[in-house]
């Protein structure tokens, strides 16, 4: 397979990587970088547990080629806490017990830091619009809304 040159700034790090044109973005950040902690659960683009935010972006890196990446600003879950203090989003999601199993919740957390990009006073139902393509199969939901919520009355 023949490989190129992928150039991405990687949860605030540059990097400059020779990848297969066919390597998965998910495979990629895993694999070729160790950051396990975006979730591989359907790898059909199905579930959501594998969202990053690519350019701001939220972005199933799953049905995503890294090398569509070239040029661009990948954040993953391990660049949300700061200084060994976790994000606002991170603390919702305890305070509010927003995870049982926690499979879901890198992708949940990734695409709800999205929102909150785009949208720092979210309604319920932009909440819900926002994590329709993130399944949860532990929670009902409504814990979940909770813990965004409550990120978003804090300061970022
Ligand atoms: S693992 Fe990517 S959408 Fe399910
Ligand atoms: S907390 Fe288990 S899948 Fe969501």
């Amino acid at each position: 397979m023949k490989k190129r040159i992928l150039t991405v700034i990687v949860n605030g790090k540059r990097r400059e990587d020779a990848v297969a044109d066919n390597l998965l973005l998910v495979d990629y950040l895993r694999e070729t970088i160790g950051l396990t902690g975006t979730k591989i659960g359907c790898d059909g683009g199905e579930c959501g547990a594998c969202t990053v935010l690519v350019d701001d972006k939220p972005r199933l890196a799953c049905i995503t080629l890294a090398a569509t990446c070239d040029g661009s600003t990948v954040e993953t879950i391990e660049s949300l806490a700061k200084g060994g203090r976790l994000s606002r989003l991170q603390r919702g999601f305890h305070e509010k017990l927003g995870s049982q199993c926690g499979f879901c919740t890198p992708g949940m957390i990734m695409a709800s830091e999205g929102l909150l990009r785009r949208n720092a006073d979210p309604s319920e139902g932009d909440i819900r619009a926002a994590l329709a393509g993130n399944i949860c199969r532990c929670t009902g939901y409504v814990k979940i809304v909770e813990a965004v919520q409550f990120a978003a009355k804090e300061a970022p």
